[in-house]
């Protein structure tokens, strides 16, 4: 008797081992997953598949040198803000949705393109722009309805945390160019279409069963190393700054908004914009050398966006030590501030990171029903 009770005894076990470790497939319900939406500041390598230019395109060294090797297409030298937010969470690297090689969700997807903004005219024609976002996330909802079955689907889109940088692209492409689509816009109009776009984009998640939406707000550009450095006299723009200001201001009535509207609805606010204005402001507090000028890239503040030598300008000077800028290239930050931001993101206080953080999204005890339930 004793020897025949041992085999279905090792056949349960083995098949709870399999259960437990393979998730391709089957939703597990402890894990909180993390969809991501924007452009450059998100974005882990969607451009490298798609028909664009190496200018919204960074899948070449010395892009990813801290980090990846080959570079992943991330506009910076190593991970970007999703990356380290997923590592916090305890889930693995958020698969890059337009990679052929990518077909497991459950974890969740990144949909974010650099040079996207939110509205579809922004550098139209080499991005995925936030609206197609979109539609992958309704497409990946379809697919997560037909493999898992409606309840499960509902309940892991309604757990999931919803990431957003998207904005900056609107403002950059179109304050000082007489030919973009600001003109003939006041800021304030011009304010109200983007964000009336993202409102679109947060509604349709919410639609689908989203609740918790994270936001980082748009730096303030005025004096960034590429808006410098196509400057007469090299000096900031300080028209970037008002418009982006305003965004950021429109942003945060919204969400506000939105919460007193929408059943369930929660969000994060992440303020970026300030986090980067300090170490402009004041480097050495915060650890590094240099503030104003990229590490890579050429011309004043080596704000020509040459690095990596594969756009219009070819040459390019790379730093020696790349921890020592605040700035990467002439538009995106180093990894040691990215993992700053990350941080402040994730368990920031009610001054940096409004009114929850990230933490409270994927581990604190949120009072919405599918949380409970959970619980
Ligand atoms: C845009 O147009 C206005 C009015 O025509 C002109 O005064 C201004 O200099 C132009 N700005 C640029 C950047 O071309
Ligand atoms: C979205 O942007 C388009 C321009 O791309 C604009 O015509 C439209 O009014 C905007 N939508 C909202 C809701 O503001
Ligand atoms: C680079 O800079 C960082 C911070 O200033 C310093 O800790 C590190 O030793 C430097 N590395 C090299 C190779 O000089």
């Amino acid at each position: 008797m004793a020897v025949t009770n041992y085999v279905p005894l090792l056949v349960i076990v083995s098949c709870l081992l399999m259960l437990t470790s393979s998730s391709h497939g089957h939703y597990d319900k402890e894990h909180i997953p993390l969809f991501v939406f924007g452009d450059s500041l998100f974005d882990p390598g969607n451009n490298n598949y798609i028909n664009t230019t190496p200018d919204f395109q960074a899948n070449y060294w010395p892009y990813g040198v801290s980090y990846f090797h080959p570079a992943s297409g991330r506009f910076s030298d190593g991970r970007i803000l999703s990356d380290f937010i997923a590592e916090y969470a305890g889930l693995p690297l958020i698969p890059t949705y337009l990679d052929p090689q990518n077909d497991d969700f459950l974890y969740g997807a990144n949909f974010a393109s650099g040079g996207a903004g939110a509205l579809v005219e922004s550098n139209a024609g080499f991005v995925v722009d936030l609206k197609t976002q979109l539609e992958y996330f309704g497409d990946l909802e379809k697919q997560f309805r037909r493999n898992l079955g409606d309840a499960k689907a509902e309940q892991l889109l309604s757990n999931a945390v919803y990431m957003f940088g998207c904005g900056g692209n609107d403002y950059l492409s179109s304050v000082g160019n007489n030919d973009s689509i600001l003109y003939p816009y006041t800021h304030e109009q011009y304010v109200r279409m983007v964000i009336g776009n993202l409102t679109d984009v947060i509604k349709g998640i919410y639609e689908k069963g989203g609740r918790k939406i994270a936001f980082a707000t748009i730096p303030l550009l005025a004096c960034w190393p590429s808006v410098r450095a196509g400057r007469v006299g090299n000096t900031c723009n300080e028209e970037l700054d008002l418009i982006s200001s305003l965004h950021n201001q429109e942003l945060t009535k919204k969400l506000q908004e939105l919460e007193n509207h929408l059943d369930g609805f929660m969000y994060s606010k992440f303020d970026l914009a300030n986090e980067v204005n300090k170490r402009m402001r004041n480097p050495s507090k915060y650890g590094f050398k240099v503030g104003d000028s990229a590490c890579c890239g050429t011309g004043p503040f080596r704000g020509i966006d040459s690095c990596g030598g594969k756009r219009e300008v070819k040459e390019f000077e790379l730093c020696d030590n790349i921890s020592d800028y605040l700035f990467f290239d002439s538009n995106h930050c180093t990894e040691v501030a990215i993992r700053q931001y990350a941080e402040l993101f994730w368990d920031g206080d009610s001054d940096v990171t409004t009114p929850y953080n990230l933490k409270a999204f994927f581990q604190g005890e949120l009072t919405t029903t599918s949380r409970m339930q959970q619980l």
